[in-house]
């Protein structure tokens, strides 16, 4: 007998970014982040999770039709807090078929290039927990998932969320309160759209995880930006979303990615991650909004060269028809889509 549970989750893309951990092997953060979670249709990862007594012993993971390993700390870290949810089920129920002793076999597909920046681990983690936890019936809300999902990619307790998302830091050092949490959903702003620009799919040089670590050790700049830049741009941010003041929205992202890309470069040995293309990109949204008088779009990049610009659905026709004009024909220049942001929390 095989049981099985299917589930998609979505891309997040930080408006506030998470790059530092206090703690690697939970992945809790130096700085709380905040994230809009983008719509199922472009950017989603979906995955189906199996389980069966005939299944051969070992948990087994295929991403994109590619065997992973998953033997690492963080797919071990979420198999194991699942399984563990569902053994007190399991108890307190003699009913129910024994589930968390039987091996497990995850089927993952990404509709957008893994490890290029494009925030696939956090899709990808997201719908692996969801997936397991819907499969083990687990009564977990998605702040428990989110709880989980981190230990497995930080980025990816927001993508249990749809819609304005952050990821609350936390105190405790066993990381029970470093969660997400809502901080509105897609429908209280619904005109936000991004468009990603897809610089290159390669993968990246640095990872995320290697980078922080990194920067955490060397950057003169990071312990400010941790304490002081991040906790100010944080409370900026969700009154800016709370008021639907683009302006400020805006102009506090542009800020906090290059405030992350100056730590980067501030790093020893430096980490760049943006290339011509992507400062090109920047270039295109000064001259949108200079052209407009006002901040219309706004540019942010995570650790790669794409960028995802956010603007209101109003200026569809200004923002993605200088895109196209000024990048279009250009190298490297991979295509541009809009995407609304997720709709559904959950
Ligand atoms: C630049 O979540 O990929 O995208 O916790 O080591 O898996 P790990 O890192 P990850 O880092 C994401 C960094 C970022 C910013 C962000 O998404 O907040």
């Amino acid at each position: 007998e095989i049981y099985r549970a299917s589930t998609t989750a979505p891309v997040n893309i930080a408006v506030i970014k998470y790059w530092g951990k206090r703690d690697p092997k939970l992945n809790l953060p130096t700085n709380s982040s905040l994230s809009v979670t983008l719509s199922q249709s472009d950017l989603r990862t979906h995955t189906t999770a199996s389980c069966s007594p005939s299944y051969p012993s070992e948990d087994a993971l295929l991403l994109n039709g590619q065997a992973q390993d998953v033997s690492g700390a963080r797919t071990q870290a979420c198999f194991r807090e699942l399984r563990a949810l569902r053994q007190t089920l399991e108890a307190s129920d003699s009913s129910l078929p024994k589930l968390a002793s039987y091996p497990l076999r995850i089927v993952s597909e990404n509709n957008f290039p893994t490890a290029a920046g494009l925030a696939s681990s956090a899709a990808g983690f997201a719908a692996l927990v969801r997936a397991i936890a819907n499969l083990y019936e687990l009564p977990s809300s998605p702040t428990d998932l989110s709880r989980i999902a981190r230990q497995g990619s930080g980025s990816a307790c927001r993508s249990l969320f749809g819609g304005y998302v952050g990821w609350e830091q936390g105190a405790a050092t066993d990381g029970s309160d470093s969660v997400a949490f809502q901080v509105a959903p897609a429908s209280y702003w619904p005109s936000m759209r991004a468009l990603i620009l897809v610089v290159s799919a390669a993968k990246k040089g640095v990872s995320s995880t290697t980078g922080m670590q990194t920067t955490v050790a060397t950057s003169s700049l990071f312990p400010s930006r941790a304490s002081e830049t991040v906790p100010r741009r944080m409370a900026e941010m969700q009154k800016a979303i709370q008021e639907k003041d683009f302006e400020t929205f805006g102009k506090v992202t542009m800020m906090d990615s290059n405030s992350f890309h100056a730590t980067c470069l501030d790093t020893y040995p430096p980490i760049f991650y943006l290339n011509d293309v992507s400062r090109a990109a920047i270039k295109v949204v000064e001259v949108i909004n200079e052209a407009a008088g006002r901040i219309v779009a706004a540019y942010t990049f995570d650790a790669g060269p794409n960028a995802v610009v956010y603007y209101l659905e109003e200026n569809e026709k200004l923002v993605a028809g200088l895109f196209k004009a000024a990048l279009g024909d250009k190298d490297g220049w991979k295509g541009a889509r809009g995407d609304k942001v997720e709709s559904n929390a959950d």
